[in-house]
Formats: C-alpha cells, sequence, structure tokens
C-alpha cells in the first residue's frame, strides 16, 4: 500500500492551479450512456481511482473509452447490457449514476446496491423514489435494484424531494430528459456539480429550464447527440488547498477557479483573518500569523460544503479559540477527529459537533485515513505538525486528490509517497 510522508512546517507559497472535478465527472460521464450514436469528448477530467473505476464500469456495459491528458472520449453506440455487477459498484456508491440514464435510454436497468465511503448512513432511497414517480417499476432481488419503466419508456411527472440530494438529484435529470413530457423537481440540488451536468445535458439537446436553481423543469426529447464539452474545477480540491496555505501560515495563488462557486469557503477563510482577494478565474489567500477560531456548519450549497469540514476541523486546531463544526448533510462525518486528537489536537464530538479548542502544537505520527475527505484533513496537519507524520491508507485520497503530492510540493511541501505493508 501507499503512504504520504509529510514533514511538517514548511510555509507554502507560490501558484497551483486546480484539477477539473471528480463529483462532476461521474454524473457527466454517466450521461453519455444516454446517447447511442457518435463519440464524446470530455475535457478537464481529473486523473483519478474514482474516475477509472467509474469508466471500468461503462465499458464493462460496451462503452468504448480511451483516457489521456485529462480527456476523456466515450462511445456508448455498442452498449447492449443493462446490468451493472456487484464487483464493480461496490468500489463506489457513485455508480448508481447508470441507472437513471440506462433506465431511460433501454426502459430497464439492473443496478447492485452500492457501497463506497463509509461514513454514517448513505441510503438510495430518493434515487428510487425518482425513478417511480418516472413511471418506473422498482424492486429490489438479490442484492441488485431492479427497474423497469412501465410503459416501456419513462414518463415525465413531478418529483418532491424531501431532502436536497445531489445524487438523486443528478439522477433523475438524466432520467428525465428522455422522458416523454414534462418533469419538474422541487428541491433539487443545486451545487456546481448538478448545474454543470446541466449545461452538459443541454449541450447534449436537452430542454432544461431552472439551471443552477432549486426547481428545474425538464421537457423530455426523443433523442441527444455527443458533443465535446469541458469539466468545471474541483472546488473541493481548491479549498482543500486554500486550506494547505492558511495551515502552514503562507500565501498562495490558486487559478482555474471560478470564485463565486467558492464564495462560502472564501468567507470563512476571510472570517479567520486570512486575506482573500480574487480576479475572474483565480484567488490568492494570505494566511495571518495567528488565525482566529471560525465555526461551520455544512449544509447543501450554496453553503458551506460537507466535504469541506473535515479540512476546516484541522485548520481550526491552529487558530486561537473555541470554534464549532456542525454537520447538517452527514451528521456522523467525524472519522478523523481521533485521528487528529492522536496528532495532539484537542477536539470534543459533543451532539454531532466538533468543538475545537485551539491553538494546539501538532506532533507528527503515523494516523490512518478511513475516508477521502478524513485524508485530506489528516494531510493537512500533517504539514503543520512537528516532526514526520506518514497518513495510512492513502488509497482514499486517491480517489479524489489528482496529483497532491506533486502540487504541494510544488508549493514548497517536504511530502513523499512511500511503499508499505500493513499488517492485519
Ligand atoms: C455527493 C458527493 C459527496 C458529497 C455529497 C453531499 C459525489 C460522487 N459525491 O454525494 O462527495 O459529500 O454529495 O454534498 O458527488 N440521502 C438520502 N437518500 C438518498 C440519497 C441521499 O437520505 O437516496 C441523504 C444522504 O444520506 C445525505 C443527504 O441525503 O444525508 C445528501 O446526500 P447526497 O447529496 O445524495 O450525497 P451524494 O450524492 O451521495
Amino acid at each position: 500500500m501507499d503512504k504520504l510522508v509529510i514533514r511538517g512546517g514548511n510555509r507554502l507559497s507560490g501558484r497551483v492551479t486546480a484539477s477539473g472535478s471528480k463529483n462532476s465527472s461521474l454524473p457527466v460521464i454517466a450521461a453519455t450512456l444516454l446517447v447511442g450514436e457518435g463519440r464524446f469528448t470530455l475535457h478537464r477530467i481529473p486523473d483519478l481511482q474514482d474516475i477509472r473505476t467509474f469508466t471500468g464500469l461503462l465499458d464493462h456495459l460496451g462503452t468504448e473509452t480511451s483516457f489521456s491528458d485529462n480527456t476523456l472520449t466515450v462511445s456508448a453506440e455498442n452498449v447492449e447490457s443493462i446490468l451493472a455487477p456487484y464487483e464493480l459498484v461496490k468500489k463506489m456508491r457513485a455508480s448508481i449514476y447508470v441507472l437513471g440514464p440506462l433506465l431511460a435510454r433501454f426502459g430497464e436497468a439492473r443496478v447492485s446496491l452500492p457501497g463506497g465511503c463509509a461514513f454514517g448512513p448513505r441510503p438510495i432511497d430518493l434515487h428510487l423514489m425518482a425513478m417511480e414517480k418516472l413511471g418506473a417499476e422498482i424492486s429490489i432481488e438479490t442484492g441488485f435494484i431492479r427497474a423497469k419503466a412501465k410503459k416501456g419508456k419513462l414518463q415525465g411527472g413531478c418529483i418532491d424531494f424531501p431532502i436536497s440530494s445531489v445524487g438523486a438529484t443528478g439522477n433523475a435529470l438524466m432520467a428525465a430528459v428522455l422522458a416523454e413530457g414534462t418533469t419538474t423537481l422541487v428541491n433539487a440540488a443545486a451545487e456546481p456539480e448538478i448545474e454543470t451536468l446541466c449545461r452538459f445535458l443541454s449541450a447534449m439537446g436537452a430542454h432544461i429550464e431552472g439551471t443552477g436553481t432549486t426547481e428545474l423543469r425538464i421537457e423530455g426529447v426523443d433523442r441527444l447527440r455527443a458533443v465535446e464539452f469541458t469539466n468545471v474545477f474541483d472546488r473541493i480540491e481548491a479549498g482543500t488547498l486554500l486550506a494547505a496555505a492558511a495551515i502552514t501560515k503562507g500565501s498562495i495563488t490558486l487559478d482555474g477557479v471560478e470564485p463565486l462557486q467558492l464564495r462560502s469557503v472564501l468567507k470563512k477563510f476571510s472570517l479567520a483573518g486570512c486575506d482573500v482577494t480574487h480576479s475572474d478565474q483565480s484567488v490568492t489567500l494570505e494566511s495571518p500569523e495567528t488565525l482566529r477560531a471560525t465555526s461551520v456548519t455544512a449544509k447543501p450549497y450554496p453553503s458551506f460544503p460537507t466535504d469541506m469540514q473535515a479540512q476546516w476541523t484541522a485548520l481550526m486546531t491552529q487558530a486561537e479559540g473555541v470554534s464549532r463544526i456542525t454537520d447538517k448533510v452527514y451528521h456522523e462525518r467525524f472519522n478523523h477527529i481521533p485521528e487528529l486528537n492522536r496528532l495532539g489536537a484537542h477536539i470534543d464530538i459533543l451532539k454531532n459537533q466538533a468543538v475545537v479548542h485551539g491553538p494546539r502544537k501538532l506532533s507528527g505520527t503515523k494516523v490512518m485515513s478511513t475516508d477521502l475527505r478524513a485524508s485530506a484533513c489528516l494531510v493537512l496537519a500533517g504539514l503543520v505538525a512537528d516532526g514526520v507524520t506518514e497518513v495510512l491508507r492513502v488509497y482514499h485520497l486517491d480517489r479524489g486528490y489528482e496529483k497532491i503530492e506533486e502540487k504541494l510540493s510544488g508549493l514548497g511541501a517536504e511530502i513523499s509517497r512511500e511503499k508499505y505493508q500493513e499488517f492485519i
């Protein structure tokens, strides 16, 4: 297995460019399944394990993909299988994204129940509810979701989401674009990843109103076409890199971003005492000598993202005062706290809230990644800890951060990847 070995203490400085978003790449790639003719060319797709796992699943269904230099081409002309098997789906929960497009194009789909990141309960009931509202009959048999359009083709309908779900909104959108008639999505997720999917589907010929809002109206069309498309930047990677600068009392400029999409996170950096400025496509952050404790509550976009709260927790270990981290999306997403405390942080968990007492001197040791964002938080802590921090099970981090050690070393961090053997 791989581990990251970090010698903490270097202030980060310089320029770095954000990669393409993982979380928008996945539904965009899934949406190529909707088209039976032509070849898609998708730019700014990050070279990550999750992307390779997902294209592996599509290839299993019959697509032809090729991937190099962050450009993915996909032809879904020869897709015949509607069955997504357990062996591939278990590797990532986002595999559920094939359900909507398969059902829309072929009128049926069989998708194994997903696995994936292990924080808190992660149901898929809203995905299934959405497909039912569009006229699908759903049953769960031997670990598989079996979905069949009752009339042979999906029918438009009104889907009112009781809670905001990125994945279920994406799946509903991909199903509705080829359904007969009009579909309305109420309380839809408005995350930039969904906005990107709407832009992509519209470029393919879909009729969608309300892009970027929580109410979407989709007029089904008979067919869509393959197009060339450029993916959006990864706002979570961007926030993590800014946190790396802030935690090391550094100063960096991040290129290739849309600052508006980062506004809730940038606002918190400012409140914590960082000097944040931006132009059209870049953000510069200069960290103060002493950070101020700043509480955050993770909620759906445009609020502070749940995927940034673990990294924010690491940052707050270095801030003066007490800060509270609350997650209203995944209430139990605190696997990283015991590991941060092992590095010397003082964080209590009280009623689904992490209470961080700062500043604390951290000292390096071996720590274990438990999920994607938890690993990022441990890397941040390692950048400021005394001595050497070894972040084990880096495969979690590799699922979502492209060339992370290259990017951090380019900014002046002392970080390297090494092999190790884990004894279980
Ligand atoms: C996506 C992101 C993930 C991020 C999350 C929230 C991808 C690949 N992953 O995950 O990184 O943390 O959005 O921004 O894009 N829920 C249900 N029933 C469902 C579906 C969701 O109750 O059928 C609940 C979840 O348990 C959670 C909330 O809805 O409490 C939001 O989850 P959701 O937005 O669906 O997350 P994902 O799309 O899985």
